[in-house]
């Protein structure tokens, strides 16, 4: 007889807990499928925002890709009524006609489970696999459920998971570290899709506070304008709003402040940047943007530090940000209309010209400029 895993949950977000509990349900039963089923609208949780469950469901995904054994289901998430599981095991039940279906829950929901709709059927239809949870006591309720209910239950032996959802929807919050929590992949999506990052108006309402007005205006300029470049470029466009929007979030800095952000978050300087102080905003913002803003997206970080100076082989994120930050609506120069014009047409044309803008502006000023812009222009002029 088959026997089948399920692993159900909001999985909002998955993390190493559910996976490591999966593993060890199926190797401890020696189940022949474990299937991870990404609650769409779980009722316990109405009312509660939850994130959208294609964006849930895509985690599951990931996180399992290579999982010996391990299905992601979309069951749920595509049903538009509200998802019981004991529907979902009806269904289950259906599709695997002979198999034995084994229930693999955290000590809390094991807790929850007489709450559920329909519990006596749950329990009828399937086999609860319990793990530990900090804070519960399974086997106590173990005997307060077997006092109502016919079940079946075993433990899942060895198994504490003392990670949760809600703690690293948190960590994120605040810009925190998550990859000891969860698989790569997840918090690498996590991080480009901005899922669970402070909402954008926090973001805003905290940089019209550090910049001054014009600095602020330039910076909602930029990311517009990033933006529409992305979408032109088939860049991510919520890359290039946030990239846009924080460019510059270290630009209204005194030297002093700056100098000490440098020592505080181990900004690194060259000696061009020494004597350049303008330019090191830009490193500077990309560490304020990590450490103040909560922004985890590498990409995102480094299109920030490299708005000023570029670099060879730079990427096409950063090429927007650093064409945006000279053409965006609030620049008024010659030739920026041109630019402008380029910029949709052929991002590299458009940095060639920025780049050559830099040179020469630069240098009637008798200002020294960096090896950078030279070696970029050689890159681009190939
Ligand atoms: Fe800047
Ligand atoms: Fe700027």
């Amino acid at each position: 007889m088959l026997k089948i895993g399920i692993m159900g949950g909001t999985f909002n977000p998955v993390h190493n807990g559910h996976l490591i509990a999966a593993k060890a349900a199926r190797d401890q039963f020696k189940l022949d499928k474990v299937l991870f089923i990404t609650g769409g609208n779980p009722p316990h949780k109405k009312g509660q925002p939850i994130l959208d469950g294609t964006a849930r469901h895509k985690m599951v995904s990931l996180a399992i890709a290579g999982e010996e054994k391990t299905e992601a289901c979309d069951y749920e998430i595509k049903k538009e009524t509200y998802s019981y599981t004991f529907e979902t095991l009806k269904h289950l039940k259906k599709e695997y006609k002979d198999a034995q279906l084994y229930f693999i829950v955290g000590a809390d929901s094991f807790h929850d489970i007489p709450t559920w709709y329909k519990p006596r059927a749950i329990m009828e239809l399937c086999t609860i696999l319990v793990y530990d949870r900090e804070g519960y006591n399974p086997k106590e309720d173990l005997k307060n459920i077997k006092s109502e209910y016919y079940c079946n239950v075993e433990f899942i032996k060895s198994v504490k998971v003392n990670v949760s959802s809600s703690q690293i929807r948190e960590l994120v919050g605040e810009g925190k570290d998550i990859s000891a929590l969860v698989p790569k992949v997840v918090e690498e999506y996590i991080a480009r899709n901005g899922i669970y990052r402070k909402s954008d108006e926090s973001i805003k309402k905290r940089l019209k506070k550090a910049l001054n007005g014009e600095r602020y205006s330039h910076s909602i300029g930029v990311s517009s304008t990033a933006t529409a470049l992305a979408k032109k470029y088939k860049v991510d466009e919520n890359q290039a709003y946030i990239a846009g929007l924080l460019h510059d979030c270290a630009k209204n800095l005194s030297k002093e402040q700056m100098m000490q952000k440098c020592e505080d978050y181990d900004v690194e300087l060259d000696e061009f940047e020494k004597a350049n102080p303008v330019l090191i905003h830009a490193k500077v913002g990309a560490r304020v943007a990590e450490i103040e803003y909560g922004i985890r997206d590498k990409e995102v970080i480094s299109a920030i530090g490299w708005h000023t100076l570029g670099y060879v082989g730079m990427g096409l994120l950063e090429k927007i940000i650093l064409v945006a930050d000279m053409i965006e609506p609030g620049r008024h120069y010659p030739g920026v209309e041109n630019l402008r014009k380029i910029a949709f047409e052929d991002i590299d044309k458009a940095l060639l010209e920025c780049m050559n803008q830099t040179v020469s502006f630069n240098s009637a000023k008798g200002r020294d400029i960096h090896p950078n812009a030279y070696e970029i222009i050689k890159w681009l002029n190939k």
